[in-house]
């Protein structure tokens, strides 16, 4: 019986994958169970539960406020993988890792491929790749996912604060000159179960950086209005209030008229054809990852 351990199970990819790994013996651990600030902490757990597998899309993800909270994004997404990756390495225990489109710097012009030169723009994307780096230099087998616009049922994230936002203002104003793939959490759950039944961790070049998303690419803009279109779609049978928002009050807006503090890339695109050649695994089109994700939302 594989035993696996699973950080951020209160997250949005940790919250998904749960239920789907119940076959195994899963040690799921919240942010309570299992503080990531703390190494020691880590490695006494980890040695105590002797996993097989860890699992670890626990992270702080909080891409604005880590440009002022640089140490303690850098604890937990650098130095946590770090610390986990060679406890794991102790035990030759195996670590699937999720990391980003943000250790890009979005100027190519073609979706990303692994092999591409990194150059994260933000304080968010330094300290996951640092995260990658340290996992790489641990010498055990090893997947680091980077995938991208993560969304569900659960969770904060872009479609709820889209939706709640379409019912509350009659107008909305959305980037559209940023360009990636929209990720549903259920779609990583349900890949991700599938690379863990066909991933052959004894054959080193199994190991390492594969781009992990919803296939195809679309703009915030974009995704926004494939949002309105599938909940009005489904409001009447659903019995879901109206949406003061049409598609047709989706203002396109620019990245400079929308300022944040960690700056973006433009182009967040990820080929994912490593993982297809690799693995034969691929995801579903964003399309259909958001209508998968809306036939089971609550309104
Ligand atoms: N969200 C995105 O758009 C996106 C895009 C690209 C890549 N990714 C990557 O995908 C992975 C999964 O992301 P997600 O969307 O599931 O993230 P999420 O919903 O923000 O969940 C992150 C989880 O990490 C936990 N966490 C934060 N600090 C912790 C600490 N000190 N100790 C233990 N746990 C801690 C959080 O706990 P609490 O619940 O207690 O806060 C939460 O459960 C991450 O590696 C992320 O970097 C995400």
């Amino acid at each position: 019986m594989k035993k696996i351990l699973l950080t951020g199970v209160n997250g949005q990819v940790g919250h998904a994958l749960l239920p789907k790994i119940l076959k195994f013996q899963v040690f799921a651990l919240s942010r309570n169970e299992l503080d990531l600030t703390n190494s020691d902490e880590i490695r006494r757990v980890v040695r105590e539960i002797k996993p097989d597998l860890i699992i670890n899309p626990a992270a702080y993800t909080a891409v604005d406020k880590a440009e002022s909270e640089q140490e303690l994004a850098y604890a937990i997404n650098a130095k946590a993988p770090q610390t986990l990756a060679e406890e794991a390495a102790r035990l030759n225990a195996k670590l699937i890792h999720f990391s980003t489109d943000y250790v890009y710097d979005g100027n190519k012009e073609m979706p990303y491929i692994e092999t591409d030169l990194v150059n994260p723009m933000s304080v968010y994307g330094r300290t996951k790749l640092a995260g990658e780096d340290a996992i790489r230099a641990a010498g055990l087998p090893h997947l680091i996912l980077r995938t991208s616009w993560v969304y569900g049922t659960y969770g904060k994230n872009f479609l709820k604060t889209i939706i709640r936002l379409a019912s509350e203002r009659d107008n909305l104003r959305v980037v559209a000159d940023q360009f990636g793939a929209p990720t549903s959490s259920e779609s990583i759950a349900d890949a991700l179960i599938e690379l863990v039944g066909k991933w052959q961790p004894e054959l080193e070049n199994q190991s390492g950086i594969y781009h992990f998303t919803n296939t195809g690419f679309t703009s915030w803009h974009g995704f926004s209005c494939e949002i309105i279109k599938e909940y009005n779609a489904l409001s009447t049978n659903r019995g879901w209030p109206l949406l003061k928002t049409s598609i047709d009050n989706i203002t396109a807006i620019t990245t400079v008229d929308y300022p944040t503090p960690a700056k973006r890339p433009t182009n967040s695109k990820l080929d994912n054809s490593k993982l297809k050649q690799t693995f034969g695994i691929e995801l579903p089109c964003w399309q259909r990852g958001l209508q998968q994700v809306m036939q089971s939302l609550t309104v």
